[in-house]
């Protein structure tokens, strides 16, 4: 039976909302499941499959996903390996099919101009980011899902750069909105 081990960040909880979920939908397909949250002493041998979580913290995955990245780079290497990230804006447009964006985003036409937001929020982007962090690690597929914003729940820091940066734009508001289908769509991709 393919064993997945999820290892996720999370600061205001929907990264670790997804991962549940996650791992609910692959145990309706049967599938050994371990989730946590990410330290630097996860042991990932046994497991054929590991997904990572995390917020997207302005294009990237987190400090401490990095961390966990580099601290199991050689082991990665022979694995299967997934991403999703949580967050606010994507620029939805075509992208590579191992790319899974979440429907909720507007879809760009192609030959738009983008603002410079929007540049930073491409599907693109996001895995561009990823591959410098991840280096020579072959991922499989990069979700992006909409996440949760709570200002309430962000440490001081955060809150006051997230506070400014809703004041700034109009699409992006406090909220729940991850959506379960996008996780379980990605998760049948997967496991195909
Ligand atoms: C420091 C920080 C930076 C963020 N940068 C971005 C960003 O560049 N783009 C975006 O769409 N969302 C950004 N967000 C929003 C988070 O990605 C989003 O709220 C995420 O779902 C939170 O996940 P969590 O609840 O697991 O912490 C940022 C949030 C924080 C706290």
């Amino acid at each position: 039976m393919q064993k997945i081990m999820i290892v996720y960040d999370s600061e205001s909880g929907s990264t670790e909302e997804a991962s549940l979920i996650l791992k609910g939908e692959f145990e309706v397909l049967n599938k050994h499941v371990m989730i946590t949250k990410v330290t630097n002493d996860i042991d990932i041998t046994g497991f054929d499959t590991v997904i990572l979580g995390s917020p997207n913290w302005f294009g990237k995955v987190t400090p401490n996903i990095q961390d966990f990245i580099k601290i199991n780079a050689h082991e990665l290497k022979e694995k299967k390996m997934a991403v999703f990230f949580t967050c606010m804006s994507l620029t939805r447009m075509k992208a590579d099919s191992r790319v899974f964006q979440d429907p909720q985003f507007d879809l760009v036409e192609p030959n738009a101009t983008l603002t410079k937001w929007q540049l930073t929020h491409t599907p693109t982007f996001y895995v561009d980011q990823l591959n410098q962090i991840a280096g020579s690690i072959n991922i499989e597929s990069v979700a992006i899902f909409k996440g949760k914003l709570t200002l309430s729940q962000l440490n001081f820091t955060h809150r006051v750069i997230m506070s400014l940066i809703c004041l700034f734009r109009s699409d992006i508001n406090q909220g729940n909105f991850l959506d379960k289908k996008s996780i379980k769509d990605w998760v049948l991709y997967l496991s195909n």
